[in-house]
């Protein structure tokens, strides 16, 4: 009878953690939860038509829209249009570079900015996106005017306030200013137009080689991009100094193809939605599918950590190259070795991993990253770990994701 006791039920955690956020997204304003929508508030201020339209396309609307204490920095179309031409007409990805740097990541007014005695650097999405150069500096000119700049080296306060134009206490500002904020480079984002190229920058240029060699590949890879696609590209490293990882140059034709598409999954899944992985694990179908559900892979979450199951070893995924939807970019440490393909290949380890490298390894030949160490021994140790930290990590990430659901359906 006794030690039936289940451990706090998932949804105790989901409560819990919604309430320990809660304050956080509400804001301190006017009484009841503040809520704001940036589109519907753009609606009725015509001026700022052109910003709100490349908010709505950018899908940047909806991270404002998520976050509290969060402070627009919108300008009218005259100056939008400059931001557009500046970006180059055609390119989406740079404008969204660019509405990230106007978007802060806290509440400024007035009132905070005339007690402004220094120069203060402030947080954008732009930054948490992962790029160390999306810091705004706000600074009292001595012209009296409030400036706004990149805190990148020897950039000049161009933009300064106009007006205030909504201020909702410590939840939602929307000011005014005369210019641009940009910096070198901030419109030099990836481009999804050439895929190859893309891979070839982020460090993937065996792969990208592959795929260009293939071009029946790269013509799914483009089709399925359309709807939706995630490409788990191996990055330079994975090709070499791994036990086991085949000579992909000495595979038959269809085999390679069969690998390629392998490492290609029709929709897109972004890290933060393949940490979302219900008891850890998740079935995914990829290009090479087939209907029985061969040629599946699993993604397999702990806390931050995502990796891919192939069936014969798992490859931690890496970084994120590119996140457009429907495209997403994502590095993997090691290739993708599909069960149905490798089920002989040796393993990397039925014993514990030896620490020496492999015997037919180039060695010192590696000049790039050699800090890059294999993944491989890490995760097979850690397989046997069933900690209940993990366990508990994980309901708390599904419980996070639970809670901006719900806050998500409330805005
Ligand atoms: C915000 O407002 C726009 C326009 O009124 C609407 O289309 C959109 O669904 C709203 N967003 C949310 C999250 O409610
Ligand atoms: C300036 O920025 C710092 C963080 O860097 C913050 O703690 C401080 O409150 C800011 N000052 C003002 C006047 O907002
Ligand atoms: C894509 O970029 C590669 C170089 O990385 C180049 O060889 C190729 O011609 C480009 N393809 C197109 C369609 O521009
Ligand atoms: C393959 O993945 C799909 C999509 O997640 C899933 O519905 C199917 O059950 C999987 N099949 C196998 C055999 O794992």
């Amino acid at each position: 009878m006794a030690g039936e006791r289940p451990v706090v039920a998932p949804g105790v955690v989901v409560l819990l953690l919604c309430c320990l956020a809660a304050p956080m997204v509400r804001g301190g304003g006017g009484g009841g939860g503040v809520q704001h929508n940036i589109t519907s508030f753009l609606n009725g201020h015509p001026e700022y038509k052109l910003y709100n339209k490349y908010l709505t396309e950018t899908r940047v609307c909806d991270e404002i829209n998520a976050r509290a204490a969060v402070t627009c920095l919108v300008l009218n179309d005259g100056a939008m249009a400059t931001l557009v031409a500046d970006a180059g007409e055609s390119s989406l990805a740079g404008i969204k570079a660019a509405l990230r740097l106007h978007s802060l990541l806290d509440y400024w007014d007035t009132k905070k900015l005339r007690s402004l005695t220094t120069t203060n650097l402030t947080d954008t999405f732009f930054q948490a996106a992962g790029d160390a150069m999306g810091t705004v500096k706000i600074a009292k000119l001595d012209s009296g005017d409030f400036g706004f700049a990149s805190a990148n080296k020897g950039a000049k306060f161009d933009a300064t306030l106009v007006k205030a134009v909504k201020q909702t206490p410590y939840d939602f500002a929307v000011l005014e200013i005369s210019a641009p904020i940009e910096f070198d480079g901030l419109f030099d984002v990836p481009d999804a137009a050439n895929l190859t190229r893309l891979l070839e920058k982020a460090g993937c240029k065996r792969f990208a080689a592959l795929v260009a060699g293939n071009p029946g590949v790269l013509k799914a890879y483009q089709a399925a991009m359309a709807t939706g696609l995630t490409l788990f590209a191996p990055n330079d490293d994975a090709f070499v100094a791994k036990a086991g990882t085949p000579d992909v140059g000495k595979m038959e034709k269809d085999d390679l193809v069969r690998l390629l598409m392998y490492h290609a999954v029709p929709a897109y899944e972004p890290k933060p939605s393949l940490k979302l992985v219900k008891a850890g694990a998740r079935p995914l179908r990829t290009l090479a599918s087939t209907a029985a559900g061969e040629y599946n892979v699993t993604v397999v979450a702990r806390g931050d950590d995502v990796s891919l199951d192939t069936g014969v070893r798992k490859s931690r995924v890496a970084a994120t190259v590119l996140d457009e939807v429907p495209l997403c970019v994502l590095t993997v440490d090691s290739l993708l070795m599909p069960v149905e393909l490798f089920a002989d290949a040796p393993m990397p380890a039925p014993a514990p991993a030896p620490a020496m490298a492999p015997a037919d390894a180039p060695l010192g030949s590696s000049s790039s990253s050699p800090a890059d160490a294999p993944s491989e021994v890490a995760d097979h140790k850690a397989k046997h770990v069933k900690s209940t930290a993990a366990a508990l990590r994980s309901i708390g990430a599904v419980a996070v994701a639970l809670c901006s659901v719900v806050f998500a359906s409330l805005l």
